[in-house]
């Protein structure tokens, strides 16, 4: 159970468990939804692969995977600017299409790329977060599915990093201080 990560961690925001409970009832809520239909679900990488690989194993209806890689340029107020690292492999034209995220947190990346997706004549277009940062929105953007909300701190953790480490870590946590001033 324990592992050498978490002495960096402050405190924990949700453990197993409740990660357990919120993605039961995403996948139901989804399930429920797209009852008959067969969702492309389309996770952003990195961050989003541990909520997809979960999300995904609850949902009782047929679905499709794919990914993508983008690179935004962030803390500028350059709105809408989005390269594609790595784009679909799937054609979305006439598909219902769930975007899967970790967190929204400004937003900004995701409202850029909403619109290039609607681009594409998707049938339907929604976004499923595991978690939701309000208070760090400068885009206007909201999830049809959301799985929790957390204040103003930085978490890592269930696919979350810092500097790209404890994206492993089971559970979601806030960083020690300490961490960040000895980088
Ligand atoms: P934004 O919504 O465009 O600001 O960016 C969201 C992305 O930033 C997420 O997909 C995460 O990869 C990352 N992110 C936002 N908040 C956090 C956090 O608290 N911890 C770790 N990564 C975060
Ligand atoms: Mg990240």
């Amino acid at each position: 159970m324990k592992n050498e990560m978490d002495q960096d961690i402050q405190k924990i925001l949700y453990n197993e468990r409740e990660i357990k409970g919120i993605m039961k009832k995403l996948g139901g809520e989804v399930s429920r939804d797209y009852a008959g239909k067969n969702p492309l679900l389309v996770a952003v990488l990195k961050g989003s692969v541990v909520v997809l690989a979960d999300f995904m194993r609850n949902l009782s209806i047929n679905c499709e995977i794919d990914f993508m890689i983008v690179s935004s340029y962030a803390g500028t107020k350059s709105k809408g600017s989005i390269t594609i690292i790595q784009d679909l492999r799937t054609d979305i034209c006439d598909r219902d299409v769930i975007i899967v995220e970790d967190i929204i947190d400004s937003g900004i990346t995701l409202n850029s790329l909403v619109e290039l997706l609607k681009q594409r004549n998707p049938r339907s277009l929604k976004i499923c977060t595991f978690l939701d940062k309000p208070s760090g929105r400068q885009s206007e953007i909201s999830a049809d599915y959301v799985g929790g909300t957390v204040g103003n701190e930085f978490i890592v953790g269930y696919g979350l990093d810092y500097n790209e480490k404890y994206r492993n870590l089971p559970y979601i946590g806030v960083l020690k201080e300490s961490v960040y001033s000895h980088n």
